[in-house]
This record gives structure tokens, sequence and C-alpha cells, in this order.
């Protein structure tokens, strides 16, 4: 018994019962898609969102991203399936429940010629709401964007009117976020500054979902991540259980002659053949990784070539998202 481990607080132990678990926020079942042309986009989609949580749904071009969330959004129909958003039905009960949410679209679209300032007010009455300047203004010093409140959108940087799409999709005070691909084609330093603001968004209480097929991103980002291809979700999992899992860690060593099998000597360790003998794996978890670590991997060496194994090369290798990303989308394309 490790006595480190802290005792879990009461209110998470009690999570783990699924009768005690919170109400999503946003609860999908049985959703399909057929578009007009005949194409199924989404597949008997089921997928609960969880109050306050940042949700990557990570998928390749196609994979039905922007489709689910369009028909959360109320923007696209369902042919099958249902949506409930806080308690309210997406299509019966549409307008609360759109009410409770801001999109920040995929394509940038609006009106070149509007100021910053009236864009993002305007976005507020859309949803019926009472003008509330105050809100306004802090969503756009959040954002960065209140020395250029007076600018016309057509003489902002592209990073900047996607910022303003983010102050559009906040003017409404959302409970809930979707963000479709927020940092495509953003530099490398504004999309660490987007994520700085989705963060701080998520700790103000708002629940996130957002699309990417940046891996890197979901890494960076979620709380939990969903792999979406073909239209069916082919995972989901909570990020860190995710890493956790993707721990192990490959030292190869390809050899100078080939192996028929592992000697003797070494058979205390985790090491098998590979490519016809010409290459020796040794797998091992690297959550344990540390100088310790590494003076078990020089020991475990001198033992290989102590036991007279000679290699020409020799590799570390960790499991990423990436590779589990490719392998669920590899396996069906
Ligand atoms: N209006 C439409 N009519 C017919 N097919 C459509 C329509 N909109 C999308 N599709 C198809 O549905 C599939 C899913 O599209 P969707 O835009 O949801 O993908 P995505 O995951 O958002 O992709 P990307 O990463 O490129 O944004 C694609 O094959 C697309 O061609
Ligand atoms: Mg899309």
């Amino acid at each position: 018994m490790n006595h480190e481990t802290p005792t879990a607080p009461a209110h998470q132990a009690k999570a783990d019962s699924p009768a005690d678990r919170p109400a999503p926020v946003i609860a999908i079942s049985g959703l399909s898609k057929r578009y007009d042309s005949g194409f199924e986009a989404l597949k008997q989609i089921d997928l609960e969102i969880q109050r306050g949580e940042i949700f990557a749904l990570l998928g390749p071009n196609g994979a039905g991203k922007t489709t689910l969330i369009s028909i959360i959004c109320g923007l696209v129909n369902a042919t099958g399936g249902s949506v409930v958003v806080d308690g309210h039905d997406s299509v019966t009960d549409y307008r609360a429940a759109r009410a409770k949410i801001g999109l920040v679209p995929q394509e940038l679209t609006s009106d070149a010629f509007e100021t910053v300032w009236n864009t993002v007010r305007f976005s507020r009455g859309l949803f019926g709401k009472p003008p509330k300047d105050s809100h306004i203004e802090q969503v756009l010093k959040a954002l960065s964007l209140w020395d250029k409140r007076k600018n016309k959108l057509i003489t902002l940087s592209g990073g900047m009117k996607r910022r303003v799409l983010i102050a559009k999709a906040l003017a409404h005070e959302p409970e809930i976020l979707f963000l479709d691909e927020p940092t495509a084609g953003v530099d490398v330093g504004l999309r660490r500054d987007m994520w700085e603001v989705v963060r701080e968004l998520r700790n103000s209480g708002v629940t996130i979902i957002l699309t990417t097929h940046y891996i890197e991103e979901a890494e960076e980002m979620a709380d939990r991540i969903g792999v979406i291809n073909g239209g069916e979700i082919v995972l989901v999992r909570e990020k860190a259980a995710l890493m956790r899992q993707l721990g192990s860690k490959q030292l190869t060593l390809h050899l100078q002659t080939p192996l028929a099998s592992v000697p003797p000597a070494l058979a205390h360790h985790p090491l098998t053949l590979a490519e016809d003998g010409n290459v020796l794996v040794y797998t091992y978890d690297a959550s344990e990784a540390g100088d310790s670590d590494h003076v078990s991997i020089s020991a475990l060496i001198n033992e290989i070539e102590a036991a007279g194994i000679r290699f020409k090369d020799l590799h570390t290798k960790q499991s990423s998202l990436e590779d589990i990303f490719v392998n669920l989308v590899r396996e069906r394309p």
C-alpha cells in the first residue's frame, strides 16, 4: 500500500457510482444523419458531455465532426436519434436548447465592414438577450480585442477574426461553447493563446467541446477525448487514462547477427525478437521512467553485451496518442 496516495475526496468516490454521477449537460443518443445525397454522415452516435469539461472530438477530414456539432446546435436536422441540451430537446425545445450554446463555426463568416463592437453586441441580441455592454466589454478584454473594438473586421488579421468569432459566440453568456477547429490555419503562438483563452473559459464554468484534427491540441487541452471516424464514435476516454495506457516505451536494438531465440541468460527480461531475429525489443513502463530507469536500461544493455549480442543501432520509442489515432482511423477506411 502506497501511503503517499492521497485519499480520494468524498465527492470523487461518490462519482464512481453511476447513480450518483451528475446528469450530463448534453446527452446524444442514437443520432444519425443521412444527407439528401444519400450519404450517411453519422451512424447511431451515443455520447454524453459532462458539465464543465473540455471534450475534444478528434477525427480526420470528413469524419462527421461539423455535422455532429451542426445538429446539436440545431443548424442541421438529424435523420434519427435525439439531442438533449441541459434538459431541453434540441428539436422540440429548440430555443431553450440553443440559448445554452455558443458556437464558433469552422468557416469564417462575418460582415467585413461592421466593427468588432457592433458585431459582438448584435450577436447577443440574436438570442433575445437584453443588451449588457459590461459583458461585451469583459469578453472583448478577455480576448485581447478591446483595443480593436472600433476596427472594421476587414482590417483585422486572421487570428483576430477568429477571436471575434469566439467573442460573438460568448456574447449571450452561453453555458456550453462549441469550437469547430478553432486553431485551423493559426500559427503556433496564437494557437497557444487560444488554448489559454479556452482554459480560462472552462475555469469560469463553461463546458467546452472542440473539434480538431491536431492530435497535439486534444492532448494539450482535453479532459476527455472522443475519436470519430466515418460517422462513428470509435473511442471515448479520459485523457489521463489514455495517456497512462500510452505510457509504455520500447527500446529497439538492431542486431549485427540475427538470433534464433532470446538467450536463456536474458530470459528474465521482457525481451522479444522481431524481424526474423534481426531486432530485439524491450518494452517497459515509461511512467516509472526517471533517473533510476536510465540505470536499469544501461544495466540491461551491459547484460545484453555480456551475453555476446552485438547491435548496430538502438532506438527508444514512446507510443503516443498519435499512434492510437492513426491505428483507429486506419482500421476503418
Ligand atoms: N450538405 C451536405 N450534403 C452531403 N454531404 C455532406 C454535406 N455536408 C457534409 N457532407 C458529408 O458528410 C461527411 C462529414 O462531413 P463533416 O463536415 O461533418 O466532416 P468533418 O469531420 O467536419 O470534416 P473536416 O475535418 O474536413 O471539417 C463528409 O463526407 C461530407 O462530404
Ligand atoms: Mg468540419
